[in-house]
């Protein structure tokens, strides 16, 4: 199983990723205590280049590195950070690269999810070294229930319909298609079949054209070959147990969330 970040137009399209793709007001002033607990010489480490998480760190006048594998995606969403920290860019891998220094505190936004399952447990091994003794790893993550494994699209959209709408396209329906095209069987999901379910929605007449060319357009879906890991609750707990210790879990407050978005905050096992 590959992911490939090497359609590097896909970063031109993240812009239309809202929550939950992205956190959440509440999310930001949750990870922003963190920070603040940690004290005015707080180290943080960014996994990837969250424009949302570097904006934070400029609002609290923070210096923090990034590490990701691609300087092209970090390049073009500094475009979108308006109030930067001053920045270390780091070019690495989150599976291997040993880092000089260690952190107070490690953010990654959807970072679990965009790694193929069978790596977690070297992601979380590697990160580990990456953290002091007393820091927190705060991955915020997208989890599914078992229930949701016989959720259909449809069921998705209608709720949509009739009170979901008050969140946008994006927010409020997008569950519907990472849920209702999931490959259970291989527990992994592709950007491409998202697209395929959205355009059998609109053969059938419950979404219209202007909802399609979004998911076309907008979020790019189509053709694209990307793929999101979207793990089981339980089996994510205990996979992070393995390595780290929770302390806390916390979930967004916004309602669209539907506690389906957990922020763990975790502590090194020793
Ligand atoms: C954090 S993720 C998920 C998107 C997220 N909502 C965001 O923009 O923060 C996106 C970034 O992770 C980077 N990335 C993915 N896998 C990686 C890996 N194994 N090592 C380093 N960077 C990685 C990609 O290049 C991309 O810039």
């Amino acid at each position: 199983m590959k992911i490939d970040w090497s359609e590097n137009d896909f970063v031109t399209h993240w812009k239309y990723y809202k929550p939950p793709a992205r956190a959440s007001p509440s999310d930001l002033e949750f990870i922003k205590n963190k920070i603040l607990e940690k004290g005015k010489e707080v180290k943080v480490l960014i996994l990837g280049a969250t424009p949302e998480y570097r904006e934070l760190c400029g609002n609290l006048d923070i210096p923090v590195a990034l590490l990701d594998f691609s300087r092209n995606n970090y390049e073009y969403l500094s475009d979108e950070v308006f109030n930067a920290p001053k920045e270390m860019f780091i070019e690495g891998n989150w599976l291997h690269s040993k880092l000089s220094d260690k952190f107070d505190i490690i953010l990654g936004d959807n970072v679990i999810n965009v790694l193929p399952k069978k790596d977690i447990p070297l992601f979380f091994k590697n990160v580990a070294n990456m953290l002091k003794k007393d820091g927190f790893f705060m991955p915020r993550s997208y989890i599914r229930t078992p229930e949701e494994t016989n959720f259909k699209v449809e069921e998705g959209i209608k709720e949509y319909r009739k009170k979901k709408h008050i969140y946008g396209l994006y927010t409020g329906m997008s569950r519907a298609f990472y849920i209702g095209a999931y490959n259970f069987k291989d527990d992994v999901s592709f950007l491409k079949d998202w697209f395929k379910a959205a355009e059998k929605m609109y053969k059938k007449g419950l979404i219209n054209k202007k909802e399609l060319d979004f998911f076309l357009d907008k979020v790019g879906w189509k053709d694209r070959e990307f793929q999101f890991f979207i793990p089981l609750d339980k089996e994510l707990t205990g996979t992070i147990s393995e390595h780290f210790d929770i302390l806390e879990v916390f979930y967004g407050t916004e309602p669209y969330l539907e506690n389906k978005l957990p922020l763990h905050v975790l502590k090194v096992k020793r």
